[in-house]
């Protein structure tokens, strides 16, 4: 069995081998540019956790492992254009480095390279394998698409949130273990236990990354600052925040959510003023810890003995520390 970092280091190593040989150069430039900058790694390092459950030799799937991350990084790139995002990794988004058509284009590119990476797997797990992952696509899309059209919705639920963040961010999460377990041929009942892990370590993923999005710090985060503020994203903070606010904190807040032409530093601070006020952080905390205590529920289910569990098991606590 190999620890976290172990295997993170198999997966950077694997990402800085590949080889850009296809033409133009100039298509392949920015998929090199944006796995060059680092990231966590999460997707590919969850997918090679859980095939070490039954398996030791991870390195046979590292090939799906990369797609995943690929995959990842495309969304990446589409996402910072749709969100209008000017840092990741601590460096120039591509569609900023570039332009808006490279990140389409490139990114688009990813996509194919994704595909063509989980698609090489072994032949008897392929159907399952693919079907699971396209299922995921479709549903991140699907995600995307809800967050974006919420943020000019102001009656949006809990609920409805929960439901976003577990469309487009959550499966991703869910798919890496479960493909995982499917590669290392794992009884189905643990790819579904698994799967279920993964979900709701993925809401407190995202959960955490809308909170670090207000009080992150920015050298470590690597994004801006504020970028859920300035475009009404309709997260947790601010759904619970419109809930809890009283008549005048609700003015405020629908002041600044119908505001044109604003300051945008001036609008942050004043946001998160009223996040402060009304204590929306400590209850965005304690729902990631309700999602995490479901997470680990599901994990206990699994049939592989506490023992070869304790890796994933450290690294999903590892993982609701995070601030990057
Ligand atoms: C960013 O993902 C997008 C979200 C789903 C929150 P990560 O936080 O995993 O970003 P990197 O890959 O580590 O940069
Ligand atoms: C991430 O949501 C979801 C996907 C990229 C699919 P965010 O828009 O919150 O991610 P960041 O904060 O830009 O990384
Ligand atoms: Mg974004
Ligand atoms: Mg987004
Ligand atoms: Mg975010």
């Amino acid at each position: 069995m190999y620890t976290s970092e172990e295997l993170l280091k198999k997966v950077n190593a694997s990402l800085d081998g590949i080889v850009y040989d296809r033409k133009p150069f100039t298509l392949y430039e920015p998929i090199k540019y944006v796995l060059s900058l680092g990231g966590k790694r999460v997707r590919p390092v969850l997918m090679l956790l859980a095939y070490n459950l039954y398996k030791d030799d991870p390195e046979r799937i590292m090939t799906q492992a990369i797609g995943l991350e690929t995959y990842h990084n495309f969304t990446l790139l589409h996402d910072d254009l749709m969100d209008n995002a000017d840092m990741r990794r601590g460096h120039e988004t591509v569609h900023k480095k570039w332009d808006a058509n490279q990140a389409i284009l490139s990114g688009d590119t990813m996509l194919l390279q994704a595909f063509e990476r989980i698609e090489a797997c072994e032949v008897d797990k392929v159907k399952d394998v693919f079907q699971t992952f396209l299922i995921t696509t479709y549903e991140i899309g699907e995600g995307q698409q809800l967050d974006v059209e919420f943020e000019t919705r102001n009656d949006v639920r809990e609920e409805e949130y929960i439901e976003m963040i577990r469309l487009k961010t959550s499966v991703l999460l869910a798919c890496a273990v479960k493909i995982g377990a499917i590669l290392a041929g794992a009884p189905k009942k643990d790819w579904d236990n698994l799967y279920k892990f993964g979900e709701q370590i993925g809401l407190a993923f995202q959960l955490q990354d809308d909170l670090l999005d207000v009080y992150g710090d920015p050298k470590v985060f690597g994004k801006n600052i504020g970028g859920d503020i300035t475009s009404n994203k309709k997260t947790y903070m601010l759904i619970n925040a419109i809930n809890r606010a009283n008549d005048a904190q609700r003015q405020e807040l629908k002041k600044w959510i119908e505001a044109k032409g604003f300051d945008r530093n001036e609008k942050v601070a004043a946001v998160t003023k009223l996040y402060d006020e009304i204590g929306i952080r400590q209850l965005c905390e304690q729902k990631m810890e309700e999602c995490y205590q479901l997470a680990l529920q599901y994990l206990a289910k699994v049939e592989v003995s506490e023992e070869r569990k304790a890796e994933l098991k450290a690294y999903a606590a590892e993982m609701m520390t995070r601030q990057s």
